[in-house]
């Protein structure tokens, strides 16, 4: 049994973020890239999550309940979505880039990527920035039911060149294909135990402050 998804909070800018330092993972991608209707596939519910075939259709990052664990699944807005202005998308890069960067329970990062398409530039910059942050990645292959095998494979040898040894997921959100993979990556980053920090001076554990 998967645990059950439930709308929580829709958060629009940074004053609304919450639930900061519970363990949660986000799911980020390209508008249009199927992100909330994956979500709808992992929930088992059809309109859990807003799906459209008009781009921009997730505006908020919105964060989703695991019951019964204190846990979160994070749906950030769809980025690279070319019909609003610059400003706009200025102001929810900037959202976004706060979020990764400052949200002390994020425990990864699934990266969603449209299966019919090669690599984007876009797409490689925020899996770089990910992995800057030093942040666990699924990558996740959207709409396999739209592409044929041999498209499906040109781009499973892309994404692997481009992200040596993490494992790709291959989904269909109609098909339903894959969904049990993406939970188990997923609860797999909930329950992983943080690695303890270490200094880079000494190289030895950091310990943390006692607190009486
Ligand atoms: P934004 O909220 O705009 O960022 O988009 P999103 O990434 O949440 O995409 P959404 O789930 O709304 O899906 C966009 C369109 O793609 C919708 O028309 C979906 O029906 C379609 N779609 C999503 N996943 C699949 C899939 O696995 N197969 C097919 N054939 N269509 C899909
Ligand atoms: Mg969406």
């Amino acid at each position: 049994m998967h645990p059950t998804l439930s709308l929580e909070i829709t958060a629009f800018n940074k004053s609304q973020l919450a639930f900061a330092d519970c363990p949660q993972v986000a799911f980020a991608g390209r508008s249009n890239v199927g992100k909330s209707s994956l979500i709808n596939a992992l929930a088992g519910r059809k309109q859990l999550a807003k799906t459209s075939s008009t781009p921009g259709k997730t505006r908020s990052i919105n964060y989703y309940r695991m019951q019964p664990l204190d846990a979160f699944l994070v749906d950030l807005p769809g980025y690279g979505y070319a019909r609003c202005s610059q400003e706009e998308r200025n102001a929810w890069a900037k959202l976004l880039e706060f979020y990764l960067a400052e949200t002390p329970g994020l425990k990864g990062m699934a990266l969603l990527l449209d299966a019919r398409h090669e690599p984007q530039t876009i797409d490689k910059n925020l899996a770089q920035y990910a992995q800057g942050l030093h942040l666990p990645l699924i990558p996740i292959l959207t709409k396999a039911d739209k592409c044929t095998k041999r498209e499906l494979q040109t781009c499973i040898n892309a994404w692997n060149r481009l992200l040596a040894g993490t494992p790709l997921l291959v989904t269909s959100a109609q098909k339903k294909d894959g969904v049990d993979k993406v939970w188990e990556a997923v609860l797999d980053l909930i329950h992983r135990v943080d690695e303890p920090e270490i200094s880079e001076e000494t190289n030895e554990e950091v310990d943390e402050p006692n607190v009486e």
